[in-house]
């Protein structure tokens, strides 16, 4: 969804996940002034995610403290991500920490809460007070995928290995992803994608535009810093502002786009020049 008009909940410091949660989600989360760093951190599992990971995602952005105002998603070890934890499927390694049961799809209304619960993790990304950043190295698969997908900028290795792995396991991808991936790529490159589960290098996901920088993996964490650098360089109600109005564009007429950039501005004059300007 990068539609600016779904509402967030508001963070709120006080609900934020503890140490304790953040580990059985296979997180850690650094926060530095206004920015945040999430990392993926179950290298030994190639960061494979469950549903802990998910609401652990989801906790963070709900506690994300108000200065923050970029997020940086990366991953330990080898890959981003290898997506869903497969132990959950078999009952095997990471069931036992996986957060709960799959909904068995009976009860539509509990199945249909469990999985907005799930995305609630991917969604808050959006949100126009931050940019989020997946810095992608290695395999980024399903789950992980979307993960990178959900986020404003992706900055990629040169190893990096994208797959939307669902369909091949009786899924479809539910974690936000179908959007951002039909935005960037068409229905037809996506369809073919998704339903070959085929492995996109980082090459071609430069060419189809799923990544805005493709660097040497060594590079990876200097070219996130110096884009960091560059979005905290600009005005805070300038970026949120104009986040705002360009995640409407796709939903708004020529004129309902030009209508949103007179108000947006006519609040920049506002804050810069006072009242009597505008
Ligand atoms: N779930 C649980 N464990 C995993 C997962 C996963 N998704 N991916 C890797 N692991 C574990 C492996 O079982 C292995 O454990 P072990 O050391 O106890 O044997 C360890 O992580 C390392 O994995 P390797 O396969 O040895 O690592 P390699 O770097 O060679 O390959 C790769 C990585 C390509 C990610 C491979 O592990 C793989 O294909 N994993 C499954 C990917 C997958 O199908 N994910 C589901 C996507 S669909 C969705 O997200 C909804």
């Amino acid at each position: 969804m990068s539609d600016a008009r779904v509402k967030e909940p508001r963070p709120d410091p006080a609900t934020g996940p503890n140490e304790a949660e953040l580990a059985e989600a296979g997180l850690r989360l650094d926060v530095d002034g206004a920015i945040a760093t999430i990392t993926l951190n179950r290298p030994e599992r190639r960061n494979a995610m469950t549903f802990a990971t998910w609401r652990g995602l989801a906790k963070i952005g709900e506690s994300l403290p108000g200065g923050v105002r970029v997020v940086v998603l990366r991953g330990a070890g080898p890959a981003f991500s290898a997506g869903i934890d497969l132990g959950m499927f078999s009952g095997g390694a990471g069931a036992e920490d996986a957060g709960g049961a799959f909904p068995d799809g009976a009860d539509e209304a509990a199945s249909d809460r469990f999985i907005a619960d799930l995305q609630a993790g991917y969604t808050w990304l959006r949100r126009p007070e931050i940019v989020s950043i997946a810095a992608v190295h290695g395999h980024a698969i399903g789950g992980g995928f979307q993960l990178a997908l959900a986020c404003d900028i992706r900055v990629i290795a040169d190893d990096t290995k994208f797959c939307m792995k669902e369909p091949a396991l009786g899924l479809v991808p539910d974690l936000t992803g179908t959007k951002p991936l039909v935005e960037i790529v068409g229905v037809n490159r996506a369809l073919e994608l998704c339903l070959t589960a085929r492995t996109v290098l980082a090459d071609e996901a430069a060419r189809l535009g799923l990544a805005e920088h493709v660097v040497p993996r060594d590079a990876l964490d200097k070219t996130v810093g110096e884009i960091v650098t560059a979005l905290l360089a600009v005005n805070p109600g300038a970026a949120v502002a104009t986040k705002r109005l360009l995640l409407e564009a796709p939903h708004n007429t020529l004129d309902e786009q030009c209508a949103a950039e007179r108000r947006e501005q006519i609040g920049r004059l506002r804050e810069l020049f006072g009242s009597q300007s505008a």
